[in-house]
């Protein structure tokens, strides 16, 4: 009986690790063997046991539908709801209010920073034997100061309600091709540059301290530079410095602020050269603020002239600015057929 009993205890002892032992290969065997599940790393975190990484990361990238332009009143509302949220009530509307609300401290003003900059030549300056520059590309102060965002009057802001407004009425995709004339310090572009795909948008710009701030400070700052854009100094408005390949036609081509400044004869020069570049149909050329290169003409003459170009006056548009109160006067051009 004691052996029976001990052979009794001895049998299902040895069942038991052979069991365990089944269980234990079947539990780590079977997921691995399934084609359709996911296996888990030593991290715990679940990968697709088919792809690499990488490839996931990239084609679920390019698979992504582009960020909006513009604003829905969605998210107004969001935003409205997040200042309740936080308890942000109006902001002040006097000085001392503002002081009051920097508890004392007064912002440092871009003649501050600038100074500091020439002083310390930087801000956490190496000294002695590293006292040479460590910086890649070194910014002037001037430009690292921002004091560009000031040069063409209006608030730097606004760039991003131009962008919204041509990237709606342009129907706007990322694989668009854009040139803008006269696109400054790139106080709009950048906008552009961010939704395009690489090297989609052109620029021709004539003035030295605006490309100087662009290539310097803005497109470095911004994580920008990986898309290439493609910024030619010119005043001409000779555009076959930017070499069209294949054929390819502007979807979108604006002047924001600039033929204004433009003589006449310079801005039609451009338009005719212009014509054959933009993609019939579907391209748009805007111009803001006024057409006197047109007006001055008359409207018959404008439109002659328009018309032996293959191009078409479409009409005038407003848009408002999301954050200031402003408005924008905006003309619309088009080439109807090739
Ligand atoms: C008022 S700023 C507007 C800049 C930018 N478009 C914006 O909205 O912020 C006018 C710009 O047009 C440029 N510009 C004027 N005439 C030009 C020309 N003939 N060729 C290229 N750029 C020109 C100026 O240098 C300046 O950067």
């Amino acid at each position: 009986m004691a052996a029976v009993s001990k052979g009794g205890v001895r049998v299902p002892a040895l069942l038991l690790v052979a069991l365990t032992a089944t269980a234990l290969l079947l539990f780590f065997l079977l997921p691995a063997l399934s084609p359709g599940r996911s296996a888990t790393s030593t991290t715990g975190i679940a990968c697709p046991a088919s792809s690499p990484v990488g490839t996931t990361v990239a084609s679920s990238a390019a698979g992504r539908s582009p960020d909006p332009v513009t604003v829905t009143k969605e998210d107004v509302s969001w935003l409205r709801s997040q200042l309740d949220l936080n308890r942000l009530g109006e902001p002040p509307s006097t000085a001392d209010q503002w002081h009051a609300l920097r508890k004392g401290i007064n912002p440092r003003t871009r003649a501050q920073q600038l100074e500091d900059f020439r002083r310390y030549k930087g801000i956490s300056h190496y000294e002695g034997a590293d006292a040479d520059n460590h910086t890649t590309l070194s910014c002037p102060g001037e430009l690292l100061v921002e004091e560009h965002h000031s040069n063409y009057g209006e608030p730097w802001a606004g760039g991003r309600d131009v962008f919204e407004f041509l990237a709606g009425a342009s129907g706007l995709q990322p694989s668009d091709l854009v040139l803008e004339i006269g696109c400054g310090t790139l106080r709009v572009g950048l906008h552009f540059i961010r939704y395009l795909d690489t090297s989609r948008f052109h620029c021709l710009e004539r003035d030295e301290l605006s490309l100087m701030a662009a290539f310097r400070y803005e497109l470095p700052s911004q994580g920008l530079l990986h898309k290439r854009p493609l910024i030619v100094r010119g005043e001409d408005m000779d555009f076959d410095k930017f070499g069209l390949p294949d054929g390819d036609q502007y979807d979108l081509i604006y002047a924001s602020a600039v033929f204004l400044h433009m003589p006449d004869q310079l801005v039609w020069v451009g338009l005719e050269r212009l014509a054959g570049r933009l993609k019939p149909g579907k391209g748009r050329i805007f111009v803001s603020h006024n057409i006197k290169f047109c007006s001055r003409l008359g409207s018959q003459e404008c439109e002659r002239r328009l018309g032996n170009l293959g191009m078409e006056y479409v009409g005038k548009r407003m848009h408002d600015s999301l954050l200031f109160n402003h408005y924008e006067i905006w003309f619309e051009f088009r080439r109807p057929k090739a």
